[in-house]
């Protein structure tokens, strides 16, 4: 398939890799509509690229997943390709950190029970003869948990036995699923959230590098040396690595 006048829909599209999608795929000629919640982060990334269109959506509540898709039949606007990229992360430390039971839940509907919502809309929406793309961007913390982003870990672990299940049950249709694992790559996430210093892939050129591993026909995209390392690890010897993850990690972002 050739990413070309598609419509299509990136959740969290208006910074980091979700507006490097964006980026590209509106220069390729596909029609691209993207969500957030923060309206002036959507009209600035308007400003960039005038064509894009922008709906305001929370992903982590379902009745304005409803209404996003209410509004999108009302518009008229039937999607191709659907991007689950919108997502949260976290530090933290249940013994020392109390963290209220909401921002437990928002927080895991954000990176799970949103996609899982969003992609049944997409799916029932969909025109079935068409090739139909859902392209879940997941985390390296999904191959083995990081032990002090226990809901971002459990989460996006839940997107990926969804992705798989999704697969399965529409194998024999014109549903591709795929899943993204990004390389650390430059947005709030890894700068300010994970106070990142190494060296960050650019979003644009890796999102372009990702659109045209979908057009030759990946699924499953996981480019970066710590998930190749990461994937050993979960098999040969999965106890010690989590301890050895959590104590690198715990030094990156607690220091
Ligand atoms: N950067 C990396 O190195 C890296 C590595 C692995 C995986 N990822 C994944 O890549 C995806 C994009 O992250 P990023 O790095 O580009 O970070 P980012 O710049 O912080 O992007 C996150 C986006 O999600 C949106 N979002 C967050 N909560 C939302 C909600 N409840 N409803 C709707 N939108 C929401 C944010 O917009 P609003 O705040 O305006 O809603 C923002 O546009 C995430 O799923 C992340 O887990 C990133």
């Amino acid at each position: 398939m050739e990413f070309v006048n598609k419509t299509v829909l990136i959740t969290g599209g208006a910074t980091g890799i979700g507006f490097g999608f964006a980026q590209n795929l509106a220069k390729m000629g596909n029609r691209v509509i993207i969500t957030g919640r923060r309206i002036d982060m959507l009209k600035a990334a308007q400003d960039k690229i005038p064509d894009l269109i922008f709906f305001a959506c929370d992903v982590s509540d379902p009745e304005e997943i409803d209404e996003l898709f209410a509004q999108l039949k009302k518009a008229g606007i039937n999607l191709d390709v659907i991007f689950n990229n919108a997502g949260v992360l976290e530090l933290w430390d249940i013994r020392t950190q109390p963290i209220a039971s909401t921002d437990i839940f928002t927080k895991i509907n954000t990176n799970l029970a949103g996609p899982i919502a969003l992609t049944q809309h997409f799916i029932r929406q969909a025109d079935q003869k068409r090739e139909n793309y859902i392209i879940n961007i997941s985390t390296e913390a999904a191959i083995m948990p990081i032990p002090i982003m226990p809901l971002y870990s459990s989460s996006k672990s839940g997107l990926n036995a969804f992705t798989k299940s999704l697969r399965i049950q529409l194998m024999d249709t014109r549903f591709h699923v795929i899943e993204v694992v990004p390389p650390a790559t430059e947005s709030k996430m890894t700068t300010v959230d994970m106070k990142n210093t190494t060296k960050l892939a650019n979003p644009v050129v890796f999102t372009l590098e990702v659109i045209k591993k979908i057009e030759s026909g990946k699924q499953y995209y996981a480019p970066s040396t710590n998930a190749k390392l990461l994937t050993f690890i979960r098999r040969a010897f999965p106890e010690y690595g989590l301890k050895l993850i959590d104590k690198l990690s715990r030094k990156q972002v607690l220091n």
